[in-house]
């Protein structure tokens, strides 16, 4: 009888450990159309957390439609997925020469293909794993799709890596005794994902081109964000035990010395505790907020706030919220679970009533990506009952989400600043960072932001050189948000003697290319084309290198593979402007000019067309192109956004000899009636008459008056 039941149970525990099964079989996903151009395919069980239902995304179903429709992406249909050992696993074939582009917030390339990606919320400290701050699991590739697996796991994406012994399109075995070119990393016909849950949503976007599917995730998301008008001006953050007298001292500073600022950001000084915070102001060093904000405000300076969301037990709201905190605390502070309606609402009125309502204008949302050794580890617990590899992923997206929401209820727009973020961020109106400073990497960043939706600023903070000063200002100009963090050393924009004047030349040239950067806002709302946009984005670029292979030294690692140079230190801003930033150390910089005639930005003269120049190095400049017959509306450099309705002459700057057409758009710069309508967009039209340019203008939408007046034109061509 004994015998009979050992029998029976290792016949039981055989089959339930899968020891005597086949791993079931991967299976096709069904696709269901969703929007036009966008499909969704359910694997599993999905989890009921995903980015998207955090983000509470709200698709642009009519921007969407005038996008038209596409055929399903017929490569995936040989996708096919399968749960299996606690997994869901994903593999879309990919074809020769396919190149793939996304993938998070990524600092060292903007080709993907042949990488491996552990998407996972982390500070970027340098090693190129995939963990990040924003690693949002979308990829793009050229052949006109890209694919959004929404979850909040921890997920590994195999970006053509994994060679399958059942592919169709196997690479041929090679021999290394004799063949010299044999390949460490043999070519992979598809991308596999590994996702540690139950289920899983995926999403395919369809375009007829790279930039075409980002538009459809970006629509899908809810569109682009567009920041308040102040926001995109200059921003400079104060050292952080600054008292109210010296960030006041500061703003006189910037506004006698003609430098130009919008928006002052504080650091954790202004709270009487932080890391954990109170969230309250500190009494003796602004003894007085609200006049303190109001005063500011009176001077065209908007405020903006540091926080950790980790809360101290000297916090008023302490006692109340901490039995909806989870179990392990971030520098002894709690973290609230967000998940709990008790939590939020106990922030919101905190919140309101502190910063809110006295005029505070955003928040920077410092450490929700967190280093692994001081944020919760992933055996924390959640009142809700959400994991903590759950709450990681998403905690800097709901935080986002959450304070928008409180701006939104005021009809005020916010702009702030975050370290984490995720799937369905495109219309929230913050702005990636970390304290990582490669300025090469942070370029390099600034592109691939443009692939997933977020947005990125290569902040300056202080440089060893005047030099590497001016080549970080220049560039963080032509960012999304344009911003020096003095939180820790207190440069200023002026630090550096020996290059004062450009600093300067290019801050307020930030301010005069407003009208156009405000515009290219406006697209990336109506539109959802990102306001960066790297060069695969752009229309006729292509640049095709032979991979580089080091000769190696014999202490080398003998498995380096070669590199292939790609571009990923040059970008788009809007339509018409190209960026080549300069580092510290150049004498010269080559860029990659896409198919199309190209001129000088400063001069109006003709550079090159479809090929690579040589750009020497000034001092004076950053080097910027426009496309022929781009139209570059510009305003005089004024030191703050015009405000509601401010009269502001315009010059309406063309370049090269094609005629063309542009669209300048505005609104109130402060409040959401944009969304119904209330902003003005005029076109302007340029005719080339046997070689006479003539500039015209006419109202398309008139829902706003435009405070924008005096229109001149400019042929900067001669
Ligand atoms: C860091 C942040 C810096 C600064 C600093 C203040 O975490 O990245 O920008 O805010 O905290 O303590």
């Amino acid at each position: 009888m004994r015998h009979i039941i050992v029998n029976f149970l290792l016949i039981f525990l055989f089959s339930s450990s899968g020891f005597s099964q086949h791993p079931p079989s991967s299976a096709r996903i069904e696709w269901k159309e969703i929007a036009p151009g966008v499909w969704k395919g359910i694997v599993g069980t999905p989890d009921q957390i995903t980015p998207l239902s955090i983000a509470e995304i709200k698709p642009r179903v009519e921007a969407l439609t005038s996008l038209g429709n596409l055929p399903f992406p017929a490569q995936l249909n040989e996708g096919a997925a399968e749960v299996y050992d606690h997994s869901t696993n994903l593999r879309f074939p990919l074809r020769r020469g396919e190149e793939i582009y996304g993938l998070g917030l990524q600092f060292k390339s903007v080709k993907q293909r042949g990488t491996i990606k552990q998407l996972r919320v982390d500070h970027y400290g340098g090693a190129d794993n995939g963990r990040t701050h924003a690693p949002i699991p979308f990829y793009v590739t050229d052949n006109g799709y890209g694919v959004l697996i929404n979850t909040a796991r921890y997920l590994t994406v195999y970006a053509g890596t994994g060679v399958r012994k059942d592919s169709n399109d196997p690479p041929p075995e090679m021999n290394r005794n004799t063949q010299p070119d044999w390949n460490p990393q043999p070519y992979s016909d598809a991308v596999e994902i590994a996702i540690p849950g139950p289920g899983v949503e995926v999403y395919v976007f369809a375009g007829k081109n790279a930039m075409e599917v980002v538009q459809r995730y970006n629509l899908y998301c809810g569109g682009g964000t567009l920041p308040p008008k102040w926001g995109l001006g200059f921003t400079h953050r104060t050292p952080t035990l600054y008292s109210d007298q010296e960030v006041m001292n500061e703003v006189e500073q910037f506004q006698t010395n003609g430098y130009p600022l919008n928006f002052v950001g504080l650091e954790p000084g202004w709270q009487s505790h932080a890391y954990p915070n109170t969230f309250v102001w500190d009494s003796t060093r602004f003894p007085h907020p609200d006049q303190f904000v109001s005063e500011l405000l009176k001077r065209h300076i908007r405020i903006n706030l540091w926080i950790n969301p980790y809360i101290s037990k000297y916090s008023p709201i302490y006692k109340e919220i901490t039995p909806y905190t989870g179990s392990h605390t971030v520098w002894v502070g709690e973290v609230p679970d967000f998940f709990t309606p008790q939590a939020r609402q106990l922030y919101k009125q905190l919140f309101t009533a502190q910063h809110l309502d006295i005029g505070v204008s955003g928040f920077k949302v410092d450490e929700v990506d967190g280093y692994d050794s001081w944020l919760w580890p992933d055996v924390a617990k959640f009142p809700s009952g959400t994991s903590a590899e759950q709450m990681r992923q998403v905690y800097g997206l709901q935080f986002q989400k959450m304070t928008y929401d409180w701006f939104r209820e005021k009809n005020e727009r916010t702009y702030g600043l975050v370290r984490a973020s995720n799937a369905g961020a495109s219309p929230l109106p913050f702005v990636l960072y970390n304290d990582y400073y490669n300025h090469r990497d942070f370029i390099t960043a600034l592109c691939n932001s443009s692939f997933i939706g977020v947005l990125w600023t290569p902040e300056a903070r202080s440089s060893k050189t005047a030099e590497e000063w001016l080549r970080r200002m220049q560039a963080v100009c032509f960012s999304p948000m344009a911003m020096l963090n003095a939180w820790a050393d207190g440069t200023k924009p002026w630090s550096f003697p020996e290059v004062e004047k450009q600093v300067k030349d290019v801050m307020l040239l930030r301010m005069q290319i407003l009208p156009y950067l405000y515009t290219t806002f406006a697209q990336y709302y109506l539109d959802g084309k990102p306001p960066i946009r790297a060069m695969p984005l752009v229309e006729g670029f292509s640049y095709t290198a032979k991979a580089e292979k080091t000769q190696l030294h014999s202490s080398d690692n003998p498995y380096a593979t070669a590199v292939v140079p790609e571009v990923k230190d040059q970008f788009m801003l809007g339509d018409y402007l190209l960026v080549a930033p300069l580092f510290a150390g150049d004498t010269a910089r080559k860029v990659v000019l896409p198919q199309g005639r190209w001129y000088d930005f400063y001069t109006g003269d003709y550079v090159g067309d479809g090929e690579i120049i040589e750009v020497p190095a000034s001092l004076d400049h950053i080097p910027l192109f426009v496309r022929d017959g781009g139209i570059i509306p510009m305003m005089p450099p004024l030191l703050y956004v015009p405000e509601n309705g401010e009269k502001v002459a315009l010059t309406l700057r063309h370049y090269g000899e094609a005629g063309s057409s542009a669209y300048l758009y505005d609104d109130d710069g402060t409040s959401f009636n944009y969304e119904n309508g209330d902003y003005s967009l005029v076109k302007l039209t340029v005719t080339n008459e046997a070689g006479k340019l003539k500039g015209s203008y006419s109202t398309v939408n008139a829902g706003y008056e435009s405070g924008y007046r005096y229109f001149s034109w400019e042929f900067m061509t001669k």
